[in-house]
């Protein structure tokens, strides 16, 4: 499995799951905890939460679903920004806790940029941090411009990584972000890598796929887990799309695929501001 390692040395699987939706419904509590559980099995680390999602409730989930088993994952969440001042975090994070029974996150992220200030929410991390309570720090949906801001600051430049929207029909970040993140060698943590499932059938996308008997979905994550330390976190509920996304991790696409996929999703030639979904 390919790995992408983290500015602290740390080495992670370039594939993990998402969990956006997941534990919501209770009826489906069985085949999704299957699921998860299958594939850390597989050899998956990575598990990326949020407080947002569910409103607690997939926390929650992953809290039973993974009970037992936290030494084999490397658990990821996500404080609300309004959650985001030097001891709205301590609290957000401690809630997360003991919402997935465990006594740290592996990595703990602000889910997107508000209006306290980014210092106080470094401050906040740092704290969490130097307690135990989290091993590292990061931020989602933080565009260059945001970065270059957060590693002005005392600290900031401790980021772990940036978990941004990204995959073949949302490139904009390919144009000066990821160039950045390369430059300051942050890693990329790369969310909807499937478009959230919204990919049309046809165009050089369908007919790759369907060349190499796969589907567009498993394409479309080949295509994100081509990029080193780069991680993808597509959310899958059932083992059937476990079993398939697992099965690109290592896929390799050739120039002239590639170049074909440019020419059906085109790089951006112009600074886009960076997309959330
Ligand atoms: N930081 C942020 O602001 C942010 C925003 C959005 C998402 N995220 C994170 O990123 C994760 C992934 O993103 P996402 O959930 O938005 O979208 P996604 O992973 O791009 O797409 C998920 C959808 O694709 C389907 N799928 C998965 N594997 C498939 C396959 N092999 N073939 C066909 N369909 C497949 C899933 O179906 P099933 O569920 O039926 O398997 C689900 O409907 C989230 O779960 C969340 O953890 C973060």
């Amino acid at each position: 499995m390919n790995v992408v390692t983290l500015p602290d040395g740390e080495r992670v699987p370039a594939l993990g799951m998402g969990t956006w939706r997941l534990g919501e419904d209770p009826a489906r509590f069985r085949e999704e905890a299957a699921c998860v559980r299958r594939g850390l099995d597989l050899g998956l680390k990575v598990v990326d939460t949020a407080e947002m999602y569910g409103e607690g409730r997939t926390e929650e989930f992953l809290g039973k679903a993974l009970a037992g088993l936290r030494e084999r994952v490397f658990l990821v969440s996500k404080v609300y920004p309004h959650n985001a001042s030097r001891e709205g975090v301590r609290r957000a994070c401690e809630r997360s806790l003991r919402r997935l029974g465990t006594d740290h996150l592996d990595l703990y992220l602000l889910h997107w940029r508000g209006s306290v200030p980014l210092a106080e929410t470094v401050a906040g991390f740092q704290d969490l941090r130097a307690a135990g309570k989290i091993r590292r720090w990061g931020v989602s949906n933080f565009d260059a411009e945001d970065l270059e801001e957060l590693f002005a600051l005392p600290g900031g430049a401790d980021c772990t990584l940036d978990q941004v929207l990204y995959n073949v029909t949302r490139r904009g970040a390919e144009y000066d972000l990821l160039p950045w993140m390369s430059r300051h060698k942050l890693p990329l943590m790369a969310y909807s890598p499937m478009e959230q499932g919204r990919l049309a059938d046809g165009g050089a996308l369908g007919e790759i796929a369907s060349r190499r008997g796969l589907s567009r979905w498993q394409l479309a994550l080949a295509w994100v887990l081509r990029r080193p330390d780069t991680i993808a976190i597509p959310k899958m509920a059932g083992e059937e799309h476990l079993l398939q996304n697992q099965a690109m991790h290592d896929l390799e696409l050739t120039a002239e695929e590639l170049a074909r996929l440019d020419a059906q999703f085109a790089p951006p030639r112009a600074k886009r501001g960076l997309e959330m979904l």
